[in-house]
């Protein structure tokens, strides 16, 4: 079954976040005291969010990547992706992590049905590291990323926040890394996301990404798959690996957008900058998959067009990745 939205886009991507908390307080996604912490009693069970993952793969989905906050601090999380890697029909389980609960965690991913993570990494170095973070700990990701190998990941996709000023010396060091390694490595433009005044002047713009790599390194296109995000990827020539840019601010990748969101409140989001989302939980309370499947058929119907972020202005809602799942 195919899913397809008022402007012809087909859907079958679904990002679905499990909690908003988490063990870092990276300064792109949330202020220094963290967000405001939602009341237990509003993040949906791992029982709706599974009849929430079936529903949406009985109506077309086929790829879902679990996102938070981080997800892996939510209790359970194993049990409950191996649940959701089951679900007849889906064709890609994959989540997102800041990667610091790899360590312990990577093989029992591994073996719930988990196919591919991507991490958060914004520095090479420590103290830039533990400055974007606020809390982290370099080594530990580094340690998670070796973790995950050991378990039998597939490399991973390792995704760098550029941000001008703090770590935007690194992106020669970043694209390096796929020289030898297969993984990928994508530069995203900061997003505006927490209350700052002058976010765009920490937005580096993707074509400004590629023409620093591209002084020193050849770079070839490198084709998108059917299930792909955002990203526009390439090689450097003969490496391992692929680097991409996910051009948020200055792109227009919503001509082929595939996917929609849920958050771990139950709000289903058409778009990662629609204002408010359309509250799931109604639809939770009867047993009927087929009322939660219309549910989430009209989100897809109401997917705009393109997004409204470069009608974002500070004083709008301070709007957190964290919360919604990036
Ligand atoms: P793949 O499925 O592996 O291609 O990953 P992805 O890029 O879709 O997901 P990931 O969680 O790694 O997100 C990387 C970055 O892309 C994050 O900063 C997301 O916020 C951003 N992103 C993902 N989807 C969208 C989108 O629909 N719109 C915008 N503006 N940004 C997005
Ligand atoms: N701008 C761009 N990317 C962001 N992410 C979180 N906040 C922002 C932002 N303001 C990214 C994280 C993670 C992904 C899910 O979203 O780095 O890799
Ligand atoms: Fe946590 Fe991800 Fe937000 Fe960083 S970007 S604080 S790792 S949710």
């Amino acid at each position: 079954m195919e899913l397809i939205d008022s402007f012809g886009r087909r859907i079958n991507y679904l990002r679905l976040s499990v909690t908003d908390r988490c063990n870092l307080r990276c300064s792109y996604c949330m202020p220094a005291e963290g967000v405001e912490k939602l009341a237990h009693g509003d993040i949906l069970s791992y029982e709706d969010l599974f009849r929430i993952a079936r529903a949406a793969v009985a109506i077309g989905i086929e790829k879902i990547r679990i996102t938070g906050g981080e997800p892996l601090v939510r209790k359970g999380i194993v049990p409950f992706l191996a649940r959701i890697a089951a679900i007849e029909g889906l064709r890609h389980l994959v989540l997102t992590t800041n990667g610091l609960l790899l360590p312990e965690m990577a093989a029992d991913l591994r073996s719930a049905g988990v196919q591919r993570l991507n991490i958060s990494l914004d520095s090479l170095r420590a103290d830039t590291f533990r400055a974007i973070t606020r809390i982290g700990d370099l080594q530990r990701v580094l340690d998670g990323i070796a973790a995950a190998d050991a378990a039998g990941f597939p490399p991973p996709k390792i995704n760098m926040v550029v941000m001008r000023g703090i770590n935007d010396g690194e992106v020669a060091d970043f694209a390096r890394l796929t020289i030898d390694r297969p993984c990928t490595v994508r530069f995203i433009e900061y997003m505006p996301a927490t209350r700052e005044d002058n976010w765009q002047s920490l937005t580096v713009p993707g074509r400004e990404i590629l023409d620093r790599i591209s002084a020193s390194h050849e770079l070839e296109p490198v084709e998108k798959g059917a299930f792909a995000g955002p990203s526009r990827d390439f090689r450097i020539r003969g490496a391992a690996g692929t680097l991409g840019v996910i051009t948020a601010v200055s792109g227009h990748f919503c001509g082929d957008c595939n996917r929609v969101r849920v958050t771990s409140t139950g709000m289903a989001k058409s778009c990662l900058f629609s204002d408010e989302g359309f509250d799931l939980r109604p639809f939770l309370e009867t047993s009927d998959p087929i009322i939660l499947q219309e549910a989430l058929r009209r989100i897809v119907g109401v997917k705009p067009e393109r997004h409204g972020m470069s009608a974002y202005k500070a004083e709008h809602q301070a709007f957190s990745m964290a919360k919604i799942g990036g």
